[in-house]
């Protein structure tokens, strides 16, 4: 199979300027390129991908059935997926808000879904499980055969992407603790599993879905399982300070973070994911809860949504 994954090893660089504008020594903060994996503007979704891509080119499918919200990046890159592979992608997406017609004017990861030759179905604002249901039943009722992948790709395949992501982090960087978005909760098991101990990632939630510790305690020792090792040591570290009024809708200190982040480093992060998990990373920094650690942000991608109509005109309002 072609790969998907254009880098697979990803660098590891020190933020020199972002640790001393939150009082760290210029050693002890460095971030894991995540967002450099490549494919239709890269990110962790790209490595969970390219399992399932594999489970379906193995497996006779001919359509990659996903879903999501409106500004998925799970949905945009199985889109890309789909189209390297000459599969047909079909995405059943949360109805956006009627403030920000995106289905009449696309933007952001929606409108490289429809460049990408997504078929797109809108659903009503389901509820995580329910909309797993409707991505399974898309699958089911479609007359050419089709592979259901569930909502950002967490199940054992795209965990056991980033379980391979752990190990080569650990030989990458001698580290203390990694940083990363929980939205479904799979990269964060997948780290978990891949380093052999919870203590060594922590997970700043940004609310996408519920009961998400047991989830990534359970899919982080399944992972490693199916690897044949040990469940990771200790108990899963989740940080659920940063969610803010809801998923999705970008919070005080994510703004800062995502202009701090540009503007010392030059690097770009996004509204929904990477913004507030970095916003988690400075809160502990000033409280200095990182004293005497080198921590490692992982970069899981997503800059797409913050060309969204709605977080450009969040951000341009701040500017
Ligand atoms: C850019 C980005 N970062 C982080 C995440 C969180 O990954 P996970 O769903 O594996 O928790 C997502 C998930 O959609 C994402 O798109």
């Amino acid at each position: 199979m072609h790969p998907l994954v254009a880098v697979p090893h990803t660098p590891v660089h020190p933020l020199p300027r972002l640790a001393s504008a939150l009082g760290l020594g210029k050693d002890q903060l460095w971030i894991k390129r995540e967002d450099l994996t490549g494919l239709a503007g890269g990110g962790n979704k790209a490595r969970k991908l390219e399992l399932f891509a594999e489970q379906a080119t193995s497996g006779g499918y001919e359509v990659l059935v996903t879903g999501g919200g409106p500004q998925s990046n799970h949905a945009r890159i199985t889109a890309a997926a789909a189209a390297l592979l000459g599969l047909e992608c079909e995405l059943v997406l949360r109805r956006p808000d009627p403030r920000w017609p995106d289905d009449v004017h696309p933007s952001g990861n929606l409108l490289l879904d429809r460049m990408l030759g997504a078929n797109i179905t809108w659903v009503g604002a389901l509820p995580f499980g329910e909309l797993n249901q409707a991505i399974e039943d898309a699958a089911k009722a479609h007359p050419r055969k089709a592979l259901a992948i569930p909502i950002g790709g967490s199940s054992l395949p795209g965990a056991t992407a980033y379980a391979h992501v752990g190990a080569q982090l650990n030989e990458q960087l001698d580290f203390d603790l990694a940083v990363v978005a929980i939205g479904s909760g799979g990269t964060h098991a997948g780290l978990a599993a891949g380093l052999g101990d919870h203590s060594r990632v922590l997970g700043i939630n940004v609310g996408a879905q519920d009961g998400v510790a047991e989830f990534i305690t359970d899919l982080a020792a399944d992972t490693a399982t199916a690897l044949g090792h040990d469940a990771p040591a200790g108990v899963v570290q989740i940080d659920d300070d940063h969610v803010g009024e809801a998923y999705g809708v970008p919070t005080k200190g994510c703004e800062e973070a995502l202009l701090l982040a540009a503007r010392t480093e030059g690097l770009l992060l996004d509204p929904v994911y990477t913004g507030k998990a970095m916003a988690g990373l400075i809160t502990l920094a000033r409280n200095g809860k990182l004293a005497g650690k080198r921590i490692v942000f992982v970069h899981t991608g997503g800059l797409p949504g913050l060309l969204a109509s709605r977080y450009t005109q969040w951000m341009g309002g701040q500017l």
